[in-house]
């Protein structure tokens, strides 16, 4: 199969200097592109700034911001059979970019963030027959937050995480993961190497297109 995924944070430039991010490492994404690639499949990995470098055998294209990403991903859907959208795409950007870097003064600054496009719900319409799986990540409500994400975002599968449990979600190298489906099924794993998990949501992709 061609997968296509997508990783790490999306940075929003304020001036030259400063941004916002979130703190995505990269690793579960990347992960998921590197068990597609040793399972046998064409994988083309869209990945923000991170400091890890891209599994070998995968075609990597490198973004900064959302609105990149939402672009790339809008390039390579044609190509794909299914999407892991595992990116954590910046919500908001600052209203105003600044070319020239702002000075410090003493004085208080107002920042607007406005929000960014959704990747998922942007390209609902290019579905067909392709196989799209999304993540949520959660401090509360998991289930109940990622069961609703999977309906408005027209998902296949959705990997729900609780990234307030400790040796879930950001900056470590295992996860615990829900898998919610649209036929509503759940299934929650326990503590898991991010390795592990990226083949769980290959070999279900793989299950799902065998189905259709
Ligand atoms: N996502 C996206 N485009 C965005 C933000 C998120 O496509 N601008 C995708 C993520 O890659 C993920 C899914 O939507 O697959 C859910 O992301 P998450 O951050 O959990 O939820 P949000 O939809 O951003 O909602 P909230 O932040 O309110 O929980």
């Amino acid at each position: 199969m061609r997968i296509l995924v997508t990783a790490g944070p999306t940075r929003e430039s304020i001036d030259p200097v400063r941004f916002i991010s979130n703190r995505s490492t990269g690793r579960m994404g990347y992960a998921v592109a590197r068990a597609a690639v040793e399972m046998g499949h064409d994988v083309s990995l869209i990945s923000g700034p991170v400091s890890i470098s891209a599994p070998e055998g995968v075609d990597i294209t490198k973004i900064v911001t959302a609105a990149d990403m939402l672009d790339a991903v809008v390039s390579k859907i044609p190509w794909c059979d299914a999407l892991v959208m595992s990116a954590a795409v910046s919500d908001w950007h600052p209203e105003m970019y600044t070319p020239r870097k702002m000075k410090k003064g003493n004085t208080e600054i107002d920042l607007k963030l406005v929000p960014t496009q959704d990747i998922l719900r942007a390209i609902m319409d290019m579905k067909e027959d392709r196989i799209y799986v999304g993540f949520a990540a959660e401090t509360e409500d998991l289930e109940e937050n990622a069961g609703r994400k999977l309906k408005e975002k027209n998902l296949d599968l959705i990997v729900a995480n609780d990234i307030s449990q400790s040796g879930a979600g950001f900056e470590v190298d295992t996860n615990i993961v829900t898998f919610i489906t649209d036929d509503n099924v759940v299934e929650s794993f326990p503590l898991l190497k991010k390795s592990m998990v990226g083949k769980r949501i290959i070999e279900w992709i793989e299950m799902r297109a065998k189905q259709s």
